[in-house]
């Protein structure tokens, strides 16, 4: 595999040049190619896919089995961005054996580059034992969505506790190896103190500006999942709409018999 864009490697580097990281996640082959041609830094391959394809309340729901599914479709689509992969929830908090057997899964059957799992200090030990068998790790701190039940979809940090406990966290999963860190739902002055804390980049989603880079949910900011609109997520476009007037147009057209007309049938 010739010629990558980016290696994971290569992140802290990219964070010392002062280079913002671009990701967006990414659930099939087609996505990753127009990502990849319009220059992503890194595809995640995210359990939000349950949510947004599935229409499942959470991300709890996501299986490992499904995250392989899906994260070998998007690798098939990409040949030089790094795939990152979440590990679904109850896939690596059992056990280190089992954390280190389902990751190594994940890469051996799909071919990406990274795994990403949420927690801080309580994660440090799997992802240490993860980095020392060759499986690059991402982190997600502050809301992680695998939390929900525990945390509510709320901003993370902002009381002197949670925010000492979020430095503490960042400080671990960094000391543990992780090439790479999630920062989400973060006041951003706190984010942007962690990010000067680390020497590894931050990727925020609603956490302000002062991360190494932003990452949004794709469905998200096409605005295609036109149900979903938090203060921080910008929509970059209208595909709901212009998917509900093309497929009216087209029904129009069927029921008139406009469609197909002779540049559209075979002699
Ligand atoms: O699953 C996901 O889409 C994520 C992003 C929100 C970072 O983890």
């Amino acid at each position: 595999m010739a010629d990558r864009h980016l290696t994971l490697p290569e992140l802290s580097a990219r964070k010392r040049e002062g280079r913002k990281l671009v990701m967006l996640t990414c659930y099939d082959a087609l996505f990753a190619r127009l990502l990849e041609s319009a220059g992503v830094d890194l595809l995640l391959v995210g359990d939000s896919l349950n949510q947004v394809l599935a229409g499942r309340e959470s991300t709890l729901s996501a299986t490992l089995d499904q995250m392989i599914y899906h994260a070998a479709s998007v690798r098939h689509g990409a040949d030089h961005t790094p795939v990152i992969v979440d590990l679904p929830f109850l896939s690596y908090q059992v056990s280190v054996e089992e954390a280190v057997r389902n990751a190594g899964r994940v890469l051996a059957e799909t071919d990406c580059h990274a795994v990403k799992l949420e927690g801080g200090v309580a994660m440090a030990p799997t992802i240490r034992a993860l980095v020392d068998r060759g499986i690059p790790v991402i982190g997600h701190l502050g809301f992680t969505p695998q939390s929900i039940n525990l945390l509510g979809p709320r901003v993370q940090g902002r009381d002197d506790v949670s925010a000492g406990r979020l430095r503490d966290d960042a400080v671990a999963l960094e000391a543990a190896g992780v090439c790479a860190v999630v920062l989400e739902l973060v006041p951003k002055a706190l984010a942007a103190e962690i990010t000067a804390m680390v020497q590894v980049p931050t990727i925020g989603i609603g956490a302000g500006n002062g991360c190494d880079g932003q990452v949004l949910v794709l469905h998200d900011m096409l605005g295609l999942n036109d149900r979903f609109s938090p203060r921080f997520l910008k929509r970059y476009g209208d595909l709901a709409g212009q998917v509900t007037q093309a497929v009216a147009h087209f029904a129009a057209d069927v029921r008139s018999g406009a469609y197909p007309d002779d540049a559209h049938s075979f002699e």
